[in-house]
């Protein structure tokens, strides 16, 4: 398969997955959103954000599904805020948020490898979180679209799930999870089990095609793309309702991470 193959697919399980977590959670977004300032980022986010200052700061977020995290940091006071995401179903999720709340964010349907050169050098801060690399077949051309995308001293800031969770089936167990899979797999991850991350409902979906990168992989092409590590730090809390049983044992992998990079 090629990455647009790869790509379309996994559009097509989010498209289907709009409308399943809609009835888990849209209700309650639809209506925090219309209280001005709500914001639903944790403390770790909220510190950086506010480390990263982002009053009047140009925003993009690459796969920002229906757009919560973004319109959070649009009431921050950021200034023009644009969120990419593959799911026109999703996006339009956002849009209706932003109405509802009179937030003002853009929200663009698009693969993130077709995001036009137009937004080229926009950016003073790129943001990343909770299951979104795992989607992307192609990272040496996704942190080159990074690069891109901000300007010089520009910030990219990740928050996401620990790839170390790649070795492990998500699902709720009462037992420490076995290992399932090498840290080092390079084959896609396939499965149509669904998207139910809020309601945990099994139903059979699209294919869809999650790829294992490393820590290793996300750092070096920082480096590799100049962007300049300023801060990375490993937690012990789930970010993704996927692994949060996890909380119960007391030996413990990461289950996040924070990377914070400036573009030299
Ligand atoms: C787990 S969600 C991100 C969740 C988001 N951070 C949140 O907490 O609401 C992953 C998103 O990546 C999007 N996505 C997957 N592949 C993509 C691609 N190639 N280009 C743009 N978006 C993509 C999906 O449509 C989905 O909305």
């Amino acid at each position: 398969m090629q990455r647009h193959d790869y790509t379309a697919a996994n559009r097509q399980a989010w498209n289907e997955a709009a409308p399943i977590h809609a009835e888990q959670n849209f209700a309650r977004l639809l209506e925090n959103f219309q209280k001005p300032g709500y914001s639903l980022l944790d403390a770790v986010e909220t510190a950086l954000l506010h480390q990263l200052d982002v009053a009047g700061k140009q925003v993009a977020q690459l796969c920002c599904n229906n757009g919560r995290e973004l319109l959070s940091i649009k009431n921050m006071g950021a200034g023009r805020c644009v969120g990419f995401d593959i799911s026109d179903a999703f996006i339009e999720q956002g849009r209706q948020l932003a109405a509802a709340g009179k937030i003002d964010c853009t929200f663009v349907a698009t693969d993130v490898y077709a995001i036009p050169s137009s937004y080229d050098g926009s950016f003073d801060l790129v943001y990343i979180t909770i299951g979104a690399l795992g989607w992307l077949p192609d990272l040496p051309s996704f942190f080159q679209l990074i690069a891109r995308l901000l300007k010089p001293g520009g910030h990219l800031f990740i928050y996401e799930m620990h790839p170390i969770l790649n070795m492990f089936e998500g699902t709720d167990q009462a037992d420490a999870p076995p290992l399932r899979h090498s840290y080092f797999r390079t084959e896609p991850l396939i499965d149509n089990d669904g998207l139910d991350y809020y309601g945990f409902t099994p139903y059979e979906s699209a294919p869809m095609y999650w790829f294992p990168h490393k820590m290793a992989d996300v750092i070096s092409l920082c480096l590799q793309n100049s962007l300049k590590l300023v801060a990375f730090q490993e937690y012990d809390h789930d970010i993704s309702n996927v692994f949060a049983h996890f909380a119960q044992f007391s030996i413990k992998p990461p289950l996040c991470y924070t990377l914070l990079a400036q573009k030299e």
